[in-house]
């Protein structure tokens, strides 16, 4: 401690002999409405991040610890049932949970609450939020339960923090882990009504109504929370890309992301250091690369990250629950993990340091994990992570500011960035929610002006009218209100890279599809977005989305992801969406040339799970700037549609990865780009 006070003084001092002169001299109000500002953006963060840590501590049975989540007045509402109070809330918690708590040795308590819409009310003191949620649970007795639904939360900021004031569940699917889950009551499922609209989605920041209130704080502090939120920003994207490359086993990208000294500790199971250890942790899942009927799927929920108050250290901890397999044999695995990773910025740049993968249960998904899986019962809790101290704490280290800039217009620049993040997360999840609801108006009203789409197995489509009346071609305008069937679209672990002047992003999420029916069990598909996203008339709107499908599918809920026969190689490739007779799109999949061509409706050979797909990506490794085999920077139909690439439009193409050096630009296509960090 007397050494944190030695540099504290040394720092705030020199941070006054850089910044006090010129700071006293700034316009005040400029200050205070920045200070404001950086609020509201932290605001958003700990609301997601409180919700988050619902999902680290139920998986240890913390239930007094989630009670602590909540306000004084908060209530929890769970179909038919209500708790009110942290005390009625902890046991309501504890008794619905059972001896599927986490505790009990061979339990399986792991919820994921995920693609959050959070929306900030104008005076910055409460919130709403809508998220999905899945339950796999467990008693380690043959007990077993699935339950999945959406959330409609409000949240109210209190003298501690953000709490949650009122956590609402809609249960919507359920069922035990032999036979699968089914649509609750067996009945066609409402739509969950929303607390926002497509026209009020993706507003970063909404227009506050008074002026910013009075602040002391010093502009050094200001932009040592701006940096703090920048950093979690690159952090995110490490854990989140870090996963990615493990998902297809390119494992020269995963050694790349680590420092030299870098660990990697699975616990209860081996330890390994350096790069040459990575590899080798790596190695124990195979070799390097896919092969006909692989699914090594790890994605990662609910990452919660913390940087340190020095700035150059981090930590994430997330859920990984991975989907494994090899169909050639019809072997299919789950596996429920904390990963708990430490994160080390060198020489400017974040890279992985310390990698803990903590499994708690591993199961044959042809026998489920109702008997506690394969393994011993894991005795080690991961240290969490406290999100209602995460940005207080930022508050309090004003004395470890490193600032180095008095400028304040490039502050508000660099806070731009970081609410951009949240805005295009946001839009993201939005899209996922109205296109689950089959929403197509609502859909379309998400896009820019100038906004397009690929509809699957058809073509892209341009305007948010036309994107609209595709998806009407596509699914009918007459449905009902109470649906048969759900396939959900989760949005999870993105990538989002946002440009320097945070006017748009390019974001890279995966696409978890369960699905759920009145009369047969739900099951999992998978496929990647790759989408732009702008800040247009101050809202964040979609410019570009594109969904590759399918990486894998369940053939059905018994039968799993490992359950499917390579196609007839000379069988004709299947045909593009039918309707797209009756509503042309404005480029075919077939026209997008080589990009598309093995997926539905392009123009090469037609590639099906269990054979490997291509998988593409928008930006190059985030720490080395290695180019992928598979590599599309910008917008998926902009080789064909120069016109409908951000820069044609007056938007600057966000960084692809680190600054490229000595790299030519390609034709029409942006490689090359440098920011000044
Ligand atoms: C600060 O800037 C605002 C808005 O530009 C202006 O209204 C105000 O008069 C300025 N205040 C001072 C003290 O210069
Ligand atoms: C608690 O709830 C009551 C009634 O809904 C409300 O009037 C009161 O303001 C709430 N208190 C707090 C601290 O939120
Ligand atoms: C609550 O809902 C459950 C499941 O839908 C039902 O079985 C139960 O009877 C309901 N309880 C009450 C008190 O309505
Ligand atoms: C997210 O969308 C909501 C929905 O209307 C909006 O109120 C909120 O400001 C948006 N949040 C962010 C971070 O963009
Ligand atoms: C600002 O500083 C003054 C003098 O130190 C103090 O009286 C006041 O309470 C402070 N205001 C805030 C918002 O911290
Ligand atoms: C690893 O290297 C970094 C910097 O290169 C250093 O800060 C850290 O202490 C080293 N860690 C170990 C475990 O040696
Ligand atoms: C890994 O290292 C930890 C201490 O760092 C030790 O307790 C544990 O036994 C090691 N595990 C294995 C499998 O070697
Ligand atoms: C910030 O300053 C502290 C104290 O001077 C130093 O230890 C730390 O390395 C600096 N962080 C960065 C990111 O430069
Ligand atoms: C819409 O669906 C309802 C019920 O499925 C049906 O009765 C009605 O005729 C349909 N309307 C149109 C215009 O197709
Ligand atoms: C889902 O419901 C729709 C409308 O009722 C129906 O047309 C479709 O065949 C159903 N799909 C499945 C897979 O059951
Ligand atoms: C594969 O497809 C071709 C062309 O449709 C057909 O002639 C052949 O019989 C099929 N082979 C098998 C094993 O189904």
């Amino acid at each position: 401690m007397p050494l944190r006070r030695d540099l504290s003084v040394s720092s705030s001092l020199r941070a006054f002999l850089l910044l006090g002169a010129t700071a006293i001299a700034q316009n005040a109000t400029t200050i205070n409405t920045l200070a404001r500002d950086i609020s509201r953006v932290e605001s958003i963060r700990e609301i997601k991040d409180i919700t988050r840590s619902i999902t680290h501590l139920a998986q240890f049975g913390r239930f007094d610890e989630i009670s602590d989540l909540f306000s004084a007045n908060g209530t929890l509402q769970w179909g038919n049932t209500t708790a009110r109070g942290p005390l009625a809330i902890e046991n309501w918690l504890r008794t619905e949970a059972g001896k599927m708590d986490g505790i009990q040795p061979g339990s399986l308590n792991t919820w994921v609450i995920e693609n959050p819409v959070v929306s900030l009310s104008v005076d910055g003191r409460s919130a709403k939020a809508r998220w999905n949620g899945l339950r796999f649970a467990g008693d380690g007795e043959g007990g077993t339960k699935i339950q999945g639904g959406i959330y409609e939360n409000v949240y109210a900021r209190t003298g501690k923090g953000w709490r949650i004031e009122f956590l609402g569940y809609n249960a919507m699917y359920e069922g035990p882990y032999v036979g699968g889950w089914r649509n609750v009551g067996g009945r066609g499922l409402p739509i969950i009504p929303y607390h926002f609209t497509a026209d009020s989605s993706g507003i970063p920041i909404p227009p506050t109504v008074e002026e910013a209130p009075k602040t002391n704080v010093s502009v050094a502090m200001l932009e040592t929370r701006i940096q703090r939120m920048n950093d979690e920003d690159e952090v995110r994207n490490l854990m989140h890309a870090h996963g990615f490359y493990v998902d297809r086993r390119m494992w020269p990208d995963v050694v790349d992301l680590h420092t030299t000294n870098t660990t990697v500790t699975i616990v209860g199971v081996a330890n390994y250091t350096g790069l040459e250890g990575v590899r080798m942790a790596l190695e124990r899942m195979g070799p390097k690369g896919l092969t006909q009927g692989i699914n090594n799927d790890h994605p990662i929920f609910d990452l919660i990250v913390e940087v340190g108050a020095n700035g150059n250290t981090a930590i994430g901890r997330g859920l990984e629950i991975a989907m494994l397999g090899d169909a050639t044999k019809r072997t299919a695995s789950w596996e429920f993990n904390v990963l708990r990773y430490q994160f080390l910025k060198e020489g400017g740049i974040w890279k992985t340091q310390d990698v803990e993968i903590t499994p708690l249960v591993v199961a044959n998904y042809y026998k489920g994990w109702g008997e506690g899986g394969l393994r011993s019962p894991n005795t080690y809790i991961p240290p969490f992570l406290d999100a209602t101290g995460l940005r207080s704490d930022a508050v309090k280290h004003e004395t470890s500011s490193n600032a180095t800039t008095s400028d304040l217009a490039d502050l508000k620049r660099r806070l731009r960035r970081s609410a951009a993040y949240d805005g295009s997360e946001n839009q993201s999840h939005a899209y996922g929610f109205v296109i689950d609801d089959l929403d197509c108006a609502a859909m379309g009203a998400l896009f820019a002006k100038r906004g397009h789409k690929a509809s699957p197995f058809a073509g892209y489509f341009i305007t948010p009218e036309r994107t609209a009346q595709a998806c009407f071609a596509s699914y009918g305008t007459n449905r009902s209100t109470l649906r048969n069937n759900i396939s959900f679209h989760w949005r999870p672990q993105p990538v989002v890279l946002v440009s320097e002047d945070g006017r748009s992003a390019t974001l890279r999420a995966r696409l978890l599809q369960p699905s759920t029916s009145t009369t047969k069990a739900g099951s999992f598909n998978n496929a990647i977005y790759h989408d732009q996203m702008v800040l247009e008339d101050g809202k964040w709107r979609l410019w570009s989305v594109t969904i590759d499908e399918f990486y894998w599918q369940s053939s059905s809920w018994e039968g799993g992801w490992s359950d499917a026969k390579p196609r007839n190689s000379s069988a004709p490739n299947p045909e593009p969406a039918s309707w797209i007779k009756r509503y042309p799109p404005d480029i075919l999949m077939s026209d997008v040339g080589d990009r598309e061509s093995t997926f539905r409706g392009g123009g090469g050979k037609f590639i099906d799970w269990p054979d490997i797909q291509r998988m593409w990506w928008q930006y190059r490794n985030p720490v080395s700037g290695r180019v992928p085999e598979y590599y599309w920077p910008g917008c998926v139909p902009c080789k064909v549609r120069p016109n409908w690439a951000l820069e044609a439009n007056g938007y600057q193409e966000p960084p692809t990865g680190p600054p490229l050096k000595n790299v030519d630009w390609k034709k029409g296509q942006v490689l090359f780009f440098t920011f000044n960090s």
